[in-house]
């Protein structure tokens, strides 16, 4: 099924089916990847869906299946908090993935969060992008994205200056967030758009009606800043649980 340019529509059955689904295709674009480049370059996101697709990918046969010594992982967007903090998506990633798989350190790009102002680390993880990708437009092999109830994603919150007014940075630093904490720092549409492939992972009943007018409605990116996500040459695809899908076919 089709949304017109607005990408892929994959509903699942369960959020236990999208956590399958999800890993099927990361390890499915992971392979592509390291066959074609021998590397594969991922961006995680924080919230709670993204938890149990990490578990996934740290079990047998995911994680013995996955070549993780040619996987690069960042973060499309990270609360600014020290990595040990409970809010850190680093943290959440270490203990629900990486510490579970062979990859090397050097292989893994946290933002940093400690010893600096939000704008510097924000400044500091683009030129990390920058550098790894050998170009100032870092094109992603994958980037996860998740949707909050109120059509934010990464850390781009609605009325906020990303996506209101977007910046030609590949970083920003975000300030007063309507969901804890509220400082973050993310990656902007630059980035986003500039994906080989975007998965969206979207869970669960409350995500409904905002669901519904992200791909159906209008488009109005500075109030719903999930819209804006629309990579330029790559694959946009939303898998959605049956929860989260129950408004799109209302007509
Ligand atoms: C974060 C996120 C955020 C998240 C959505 C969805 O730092 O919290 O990156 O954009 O992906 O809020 O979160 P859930 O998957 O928990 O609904």
């Amino acid at each position: 099924m089709t949304t017109d340019n607005r990408g892929e529509l994959v509903v699942l059955p369960t959020p236990a089916a999208l956590t399958d689904e999800a890993a099927r295709r990361f390890a499915e674009l992971a392979e592509a990847a390291i066959q074609r480049n021998g590397r594969f370059t991922v961006a995680l996101s924080g919230g709670s869906t993204p938890r149990a697709l990490h578990q996934r990918l740290a079990q047998p046969p995911l994680s013995t299946a996955i070549d993780w010594s040619k996987v690069l992982v960042f973060w499309g967007d990270e609360r600014f908090v020290p990595p040990d903090s409970e809010d850190s998506c680093f943290r959440m990633a270490r203990e629900t993935l990486l510490d579970h798989i062979p990859i090397p350190a050097a292989n893994i790009f946290p933002v940093p969060t400690v010893g600096g102002t939000p704008e510097s680390a924000a400044n500091a993880y683009a030129e990390t992008l920058v550098v790894q990708f050998d170009s100032q437009t870092p094109r992603f092999d994958l980037i996860l994205l998740g949707m909050g109830p109120d059509g934010h994603t990464a850390s781009l919150f609605p009325g906020h200056p990303e996506p209101s007014a977007p910046s030609d940075e590949l970083v920003v630093a975000v300030h007063s967030a309507p969901k804890p904490p509220p400082t973050r720092i993310s990656c902007t549409y630059q980035v986003l758009n500039a994906a080989e492939h975007v998965l969206f992972l979207v869970a669960g009943p409350d995500k409904a009606a905002t669901l519904r007018e992200v791909l159906r409605g209008p488009l109005a990116i500075a109030r719903l800043p999930a819209q804006g996500v629309r990579p330029a040459r790559g694959e946009l695809v939303w898998l959605v649980d049956q929860a989260a899908a129950a408004q799109l076919s209302e007509g």
